[in-house]
């Protein structure tokens, strides 16, 4: 398996799906994304990569499991929440396929924007969650990401990266379209928008708000057990939420852990007083009109 990736998939460049950019690898065969089956009762994670995915993940997972640790360490992340779009041909079957496989309610990950988001999730008018994080941030966490995520290219300089960055020249494309184009339909369709800056405040309130979205009622000792189960420190030492048992020919975590910092504001040790700038400026011209805002510190 780790061979075949080495050689065919490691460090090409995104693949442009209708004008997106995406992880080489997944883009054969995008028929199976297009007419992907959605049922009525999955429940969808949907983000801008490194804003929360994993984190929001593991939190629903505990919602249904109405708290149940054990329940939640039945498999690991990325095969209880299957990322819709991932394939590795030859090594790695698709998430579709996987998704195919599993028992209702499905929980579902995707980072697909709007314009490739499957039909299906509208029409059975699917509960999504989209959570949402401060560009600064996200780049910064990005860039850590796409240099031990051998199925990305290789994210270069930092310097360069900022610029990449804000000219959606990544993957899954602009941040900044992301985030708008799910905060435009929010109100239309069944989508629970939260900031990942949110829950670091106040984790307890945000897991509420998932709690009350998906229909249950869960107790005050239940919600400080998911609290606990989903705080950072816990998920960086659980081996089913810190993506260790996934091949380090996907993911090299001595380059830089997926489970990296876990905070807020750690692009004022990253960034430039120039560059820092340069994304006050891109962040100004995004989110104008909008109602939409970010915290850039907790
Ligand atoms: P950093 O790289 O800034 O540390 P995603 O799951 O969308 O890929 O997002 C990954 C980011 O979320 C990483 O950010 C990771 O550390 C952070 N993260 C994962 N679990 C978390 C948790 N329980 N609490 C806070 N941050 C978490």
């Amino acid at each position: 398996m780790a061979d075949k990736m080495d050689t065919e998939w490691h460090r090409k460049d995104w693949v442009k799906v209708r004008g997106v950019p995406i992880v080489w690898p997944f883009t054969p065969n995008w028929e199976r994304i297009d007419h992907f089956r959605a049922r009525e009762d999955d429940i969808v994670i949907a983000t801008y990569p490194k804003s929360g995915t994993t984190w929001m993940s593991e939190i629903v997972d505990a919602v249904l499991n109405d708290g149940d640790i054990e329940k939640c360490q039945r498999d690991v992340i990325f095969q209880k929440v299957p990322m819709l779009e991932f394939c590795v041909p030859g090594a790695v079957p698709p998430g579709s396929e996987l998704l195919n496989s599993l028992s209702s309610p499905r929980r579902v990950k995707t980072h697909l924007p709007i314009s490739l988001f499957p039909k299906s999730f509208w029409d059975m008018n699917c509960k999504i969650i989209y959570v949402a994080r401060n560009p600064k941030d996200v780049a910064v966490s990005f860039y850590h990401f796409d240099t031990m995520n051998n199925l990305h290219p290789w994210p270069g300089a930092r310097e360069e990266y900022v610029e990449k960055f804000l000219r959606g020249n990544v993957g899954y494309g602009p941040w900044g379209t992301h985030v708008k184009e799910f905060w435009a339909l929010r109100q239309k369709r069944n989508i629970l928008y939260l900031f990942y800056e949110d829950m670091l405040e106040d984790p307890k309130r945000e897991i509420r708000k998932v709690m009350t979205f998906l229909g249950k009622d869960l107790s005050e000792d239940v919600l400080d057990k998911i609290c606990l189960h989903t705080s950072f420190k816990a998920m960086k030492e659980n081996p089913t939420t810190n993506y260790t048992p996934l091949s380090s020919a996907i993911m090299d975590q001595s380059v830089s852990p997926f489970m990296r910092k876990g905070i807020c504001g750690d692009w004022k040790s990253h960034f430039t007083v120039s560059q820092s700038e340069r994304f006050d400026e891109y962040y100004q011209n995004e989110m104008a009109g909008s109602d939409l805002s970010f915290r850039f510190m907790v």
